[in-house]
């Protein structure tokens, strides 16, 4: 598929990996042309991508995948012949507040996009890719032991994840059903810039920088993997061109955490870039009621991407994290604009 002159629509591109994985495509390859499509929820923000919309490459459609009359006119207007779907509801604490929203976006939505896709290709499927992204969420709850691979079965426990497994069974479904060419990848915790402050990393650093307590949800043992947001496009870039139609990648870290550990290291690295005294960041500790249905471990086996793509991630997490938090500081205007407004409500809602 390289070197092909293509069309590609990335959906929720002005989020947090999709405006990554926007910058990625677009600055890699000049004769593509890519399409970013986002509605702009809350968690949507053109700002993470003033550097690169003045490209010749670089289009903007600000459009609602639940709309499938507009979505089946892009199809026809823009003639896309690969699709990369990041656009989604995507924060599971939220998920557990309002349910509805994320079935109507990730599997009304996803449902709305293969369609139009079945329909503008019309079984000429010569070159064409629709690329999910998905989530090791859907995998359910690890114990102690083991990891997920691509044949550990679906057993999702929040709606976040039960409306992201529909969206995955639905993709797969298309293939087999109508032999839409399609791939699958279901990536650990993303970590780095431009992620909205209400996941647990840029969470923290906001309410490091402004003195507030830290939320730990029950006893802090919750295990993570964590990915540095590059790496993870970078993955995407590799399956998207190497990948062979109907598969699945697990992308994930090699990097388990659990959240008390992480936090702490977060407040040292904190103290020390403000110029606080040591601990007294970690002092904002406090733990808070759990969240229901807490998945108590997530951890990738990515060995299949690896051997089979040649992906590894590039940035250790003490770099990445390092990396995270410089961009924060320096991008206080970034954090204060989308913390004003709707984001104290959701807040005080959420925490207090
Ligand atoms: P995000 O919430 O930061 O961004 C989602 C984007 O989708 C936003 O720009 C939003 O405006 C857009 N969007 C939402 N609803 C839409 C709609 N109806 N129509 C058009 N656009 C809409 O999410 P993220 O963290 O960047 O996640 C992107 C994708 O990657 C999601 O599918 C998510 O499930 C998946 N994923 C995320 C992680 C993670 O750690 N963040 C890990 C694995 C997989
Ligand atoms: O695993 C991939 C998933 O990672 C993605 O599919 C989701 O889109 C993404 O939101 C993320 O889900 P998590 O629920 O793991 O991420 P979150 O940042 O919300 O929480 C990480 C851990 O930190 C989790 O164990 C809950 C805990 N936590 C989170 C928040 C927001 C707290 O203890 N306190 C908090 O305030």
């Amino acid at each position: 598929m390289e070197n092909v002159q293509k069309r590609i629509l990335i959906t929720g591109g002005a989020g947090f990996i999709g405006s990554h994985v926007v910058r990625l495509f677009v600055e890699t390859y000049p004769d593509y042309q890519v399409y970013n499509l986002d509605s702009l929820t809350y968690a949507g923000n053109l700002e993470n991508l003033r550097d690169i919309e003045n490209k010749e490459n670089y289009h903007f459609l600000k459009e609602d995948i639940n709309d499938a009359n507009a979505i089946n006119s892009l199809f026809k207007e823009c003639k896309f012949d690969s699709v990369i779907h990041l656009a989604a509801e995507s924060h599971v604490d939220r998920s557990i507040t309002d349910p509805l929203v994320f079935v109507k976006t990730n599997i009304i939505g996803t449902l709305n996009l293969l369609n139009a896709a079945k329909e503008q290709w019309k079984g000429d499927f010569e070159n064409k890719i629709f690329y999910h992204i998905s989530t090791d969420e859907v995998y359910g709850t690890l114990g102690e032991e083991g990891l997920f691979t691509e044949d550990t079965s679906y057993d999702p426990n929040s709606p976040y994840s039960a409306s992201k497994a529909g969206s995955d069974h639905f993709v797969r479904a298309y293939g087999e059903t109508y032999g839409l060419p399609y791939i699958i990848s279901n990536c650990s915790n993303n970590y780095g810039p431009n992620q909205f402050p209400e996941k647990l990393i840029p969470l923290f650093i906001n309410n490091i920088i402004d003195k507030e307590n830290l939320p730990v949800y029950g006893d802090g043992k919750y295990t993570r993997d964590w990915l540095y947001v590059v790496d993870h496009a970078i993955a995407i870039d590799l399956a998207f061109h190497k990948g062979e139609n109907k598969a699945t990648y697990n992308i994930g870290g090699f990097n388990e955490w659990q959240n008390i550990d992480l936090i702490q290291l977060l407040c040292r690295l904190m103290d020390k870039k403000l110029g606080r005294t040591e601990g007294e960041s970690a002092k904002l500790i406090s733990f808070v009621r759990d969240r229901p249905g807490h998945d108590k471990r997530y951890a990738i086996d990515a060995s299949k991407i690896n051997k089979e793509l040649g992906w590894s991630p590039s940035v250790t997490f003490e770099e990445g994290l390092e990396k995270t938090i410089d961009w924060y500081l320096a991008n206080k205007d970034w954090l204060t604009n989308v913390t004003s407004g709707k984001y104290q409500e959701y807040y005080n809602k959420q925490y207090k």
